[in-house]
C-alpha cells in the first residue's frame, strides 16, 4: 500500500473538520480528487499514537471533539471497541453523505487504491451512487467545475497543491476556480517548514487576488507544530503542519472549524512525540474574513 499517512496528525486536521463540514453542508454531489484507499489497519506506531490514538484517548476532556461527527464515525466504524480500522476520506464521505447525496465521484491514480474503493462500494451496495475513476484528476476537476453548481462539494487532497500537472495547472488552480464559480470546496495542504508554509500561504493569496475571488468566500485554518522552524523538525510525525482552505461554505461550517481547531490546540498542549520531543501544536486561523 503506497499511502501511509492515514490516522496521523495531518489526518486529524483534515478529517475532523471535514466530517463536521459535510454534516452541515450536506452536498447533493460530492467529488473527491485524491481519494486513496477505502480503509486501513491501525498499528501502535509513534505517528499514530500522536495522531488518532491521542485524539481518542483525550476526547473526553474535549467536548466539541467528543461530540464531533469524526469521533462518532470512528467509533461506529470500530463498533465502539478499540480502534483497529481507519476509514479513509472517501469511506467517511460515503458514511456521512450516503443517505442524501445523489452522486459521488472519487478519483485516484493508484490502481490498488481505486480497486479497494470499488470493492468497498460494491460490498456496501452503493454502486448506484458512487463511481471511482483511475485517472489524473487535475484536468478532470478543472473541466467538471464548469458543470457543477452550488449544490456540489469538491474535496482536493493531493498533498502537493502547487505542483502543476501535465496541462500546467495545479490543484490550487482548481480550488480557486471552484471558489470563483460558487462551488463549495476544501483543499488540504501540508508543510514541513516555515518557508514552505509561507510559500503556500502566499500562493493562495496571490491566486485569490488574480481571480478576483472575494476574500469573504474563502477561509483557511492551520494546525502546526509550535516549534515549526526554518528547517525540518528533529522528528517526523508525518507532517509538521497542515492547513484546510475552504470556499463558499456556510457560516456555521466556519464556526465549527474554529471551535474544533481550538480544541485541537488543546489536544496537543504538552504533547510529546515518541515520549521524547516537545510536540505542542498551535491552531492558526490565518485567513478568515467574515462578511460584514
Ligand atoms: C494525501 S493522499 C489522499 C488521502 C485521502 N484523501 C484521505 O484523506 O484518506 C493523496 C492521493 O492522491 C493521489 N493522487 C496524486 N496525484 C493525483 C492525480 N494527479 N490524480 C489523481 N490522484 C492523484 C495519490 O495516489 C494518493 O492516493
Amino acid at each position: 500500500m503506497a499511502y501511509r499517512h492515514f490516522g496521523r496528525s495531518g489526518d486529524i486536521w483534515k478529517h475532523l473538520p471535514l466530517a463536521q463540514i459535510l454534516h452541515i453542508e450536506r452536498p447533493a454531489t460530492y467529488i473527491e480528487t485524491n481519494a486513496a484507499y477505502a480503509t486501513y489497519q491501525l498499528e501502535h506506531t509513534p505517528e499514530l499514537e500522536y495522531g488518532v490514538f491521542r485524539l481518542m484517548a483525550h476526547r473526553t476532556e474535549l467536548p466539541q471533539i467528543a461530540a464531533s461527527r469524526y469521533v462518532h464515525l470512528l467509533t461506529a466504524f470500530n463498533h465502539g471497541d478499540a480502534l483497529r480500522t481507519y476509514p479513509g476520506s472517501a469511506v467517511q464521505a460515503l458514511a456521512l453523505l450516503g443517505e442524501w447525496a445523489g452522486r459521488m465521484v472519487f478519483y485516484d491514480l493508484d490502481p490498488d487504491a481505486v480497486a479497494s474503493l470499488e470493492r468497498y462500494i460494491e460490498v456496501k451496495g452503493k454502486d448506484h451512487l458512487a463511481t471511482v475513476r483511475c485517472e489524473d484528476s487535475i484536468d478532470a476537476a478543472w473541466a467538471m467545475i464548469d458543470t457543477l453548481g452550488p449544490s456540489a462539494f469538491i474535496h482536493f487532497d493531493p498533498y502537493l497543491v502547487l505542483q502543476p500537472g501535465p496541462s500546467g495547472r495545479s490543484y490550487l488552480d482548481c480550488f480557486i476556480k471552484a471558489a470563483a464559480g460558487g462551488v463549495r470546496a476544501a483543499l488540504w495542504y501540508g508543510f514541513m517548514t516555515r518557508p514552505e508554509q509561507k510559500r503556500i500561504r502566499a500562493a493562495l493569496i496571490a491566486a485569490l487576488k488574480e481571480a478576483r475571488v472575494p476574500s469573504t468566500k474563502v477561509h483557511a485554518m492551520e494546525l502546526h507544530l509550535a516549534r515549526l522552524g526554518e528547517v525540518l523538525p528533529p522528528f517526523n510525525p508525518g507532517i509538521a503542519g497542515c492547513g484546510l482552505a475552504v470556499a463558499n461554505l456556510r457560516g456555521s461550517s466556519i464556526d465549527a472549524m474554529e471551535v474544533l481547531g481550538r480544541e485541537c490546540e488543546a489536544l496537543y498542549r504538552g504533547a510529546r512525540y515518541a515520549d521524547r520531543f516537545e510536540a505542542d501544536q498551535v491552531f492558526a486561523p490565518w485567513f478568515v474574513n467574515r462578511p460584514r
